[in-house]
């Protein structure tokens, strides 16, 4: 089949350093915009692919960096915003989502796959689960000359993932106790690898035009449960001392002015509902997903050593 042109907006993270590696090694030529030049220098070993420094927000850099493309991927997400009246999420998902959409229409771009997440809901409990719920309607209501499909992953680990690595960080340095806000919140995570397999059958529509695919792991696990095994494959075992709601909340109300914000307010709103699914889109995709358990050992800690 004819390699394709893909331009992949916050292709430079954890999920899309993970596709860009898959697209690059089947032969399709990537378009990888960034607003960080330290990413446009580490991106250069992957073949056929073109990287470009813009701000991804300026509607016409946006038309032009996407202009000639077969499919437009975006994954652009945030987890945190500076300050906490929500603008800051609105701008990334939202709003974003409504340019790219825009800027697609008119340079012609046929193909829009959209990352969402698990949970997002115009309604939902927390900043990041609603603007990724606006997000998703700009893409529904995209005018028909452009076929999309939306993804809505649960916590997604692999290789260079924030979650495990970051919990395994913290238990190194508490001597692996973990007191943890929202310890009962349970997810269902899901492999990176399995995650770029989905975007890789979505590239030229067919089945998978309109469509939106809830994903996740195979196993449902509790935050607890996550904490614990990530302590046993790093060596560092875990102590989990599940926080009652009332100091959770203040527990994040703290980390809200920690530089970097590793846990915050908001993320501990989004904890409010489980991030499990009703139907998994794995199943309509044919695709088999990893379970943590058995993935975490080659990356984690002392065993991946
Ligand atoms: N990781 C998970 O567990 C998980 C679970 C469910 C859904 N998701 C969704 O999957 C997508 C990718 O997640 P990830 O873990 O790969 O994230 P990531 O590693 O943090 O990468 C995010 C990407 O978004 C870009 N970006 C960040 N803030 C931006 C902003 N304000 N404006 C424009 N671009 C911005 C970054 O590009 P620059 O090069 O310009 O910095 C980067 O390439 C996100 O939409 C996320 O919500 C992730």
């Amino acid at each position: 089949m004819r390699p394709l042109e893909i331009t992949l907006v916050g292709g430079t993270g954890f999920v899309g350093s993970a596709l860009a590696a898959r697209l690059a090694a089947e032969g399709h030529r990537l378009r990888l915009p960034t607003r960080d030049p330290r990413a446009v220098r580490q991106l250069s070993v992957l073949p056929n692919a073109e990287r470009k420094r813009i701000d991804v927000h300026d509607p016409v850099a946006l038309r032009d960096v996407v202009a000639g493309s077969d499919v437009v991927v975006n994954l652009v997400g945030i987890l945190n915003e500076k300050g906490s009246s929500g603008a800051g999420f609105t701008r990334a998902h939202a709003e974003l989502t409504r340019k790219v959409i825009a800027a697609c229409i008119e340079s012609g771009v046929p193909r829009y796959l959209h990352m969402s997440a698990l949970g997002a809901d115009e309604n939902g409990p927390s900043h990041y689960l609603r603007s990724k719920g606006v997000a998703e309607r700009h893409v529904r209501a995209a005018p028909s000359s452009l076929d999309w499909t939306i993804f809505r992953p649960s916590v997604i680990f692999g290789r260079g993932d924030s979650l495990l690595n970051r919990f395994a960080s913290l238990l190194a340095l508490s001597g692996g106790i973990l007191p943890l806000a929202r310890a009962q919140a349970r997810f269902a995570p899901v492999w990176v690898e399995d995650v770029v397999s989905a975007f890789m059958l979505a590239l030229r529509g067919g089945a998978t035009s309109h469509e939106s695919y809830d994903l996740c792991g195979p196993k449902v696990m509790t935050l607890a449960d996550l904490v614990r095994l990530t302590g046993e494959v790093a060596g560092t075992g875990a102590r989990v001392i599940p926080l009652p709601d009332a100091i959770g909340r203040v527990q994040a109300f703290v980390m809200d002015f920690v530089p970097g914000k590793p846990f915050s307010t908001d993320n501990y709103r989004s904890l409010r509902v489980d991030n499990v699914c009703r139907d998994n889109g794995f199943d309509r995709l044919g695709i088999t997903p990893s379970s943590l358990a058995s993935i975490a050992p080659t990356y984690l800690g002392r065993r991946s050593r």
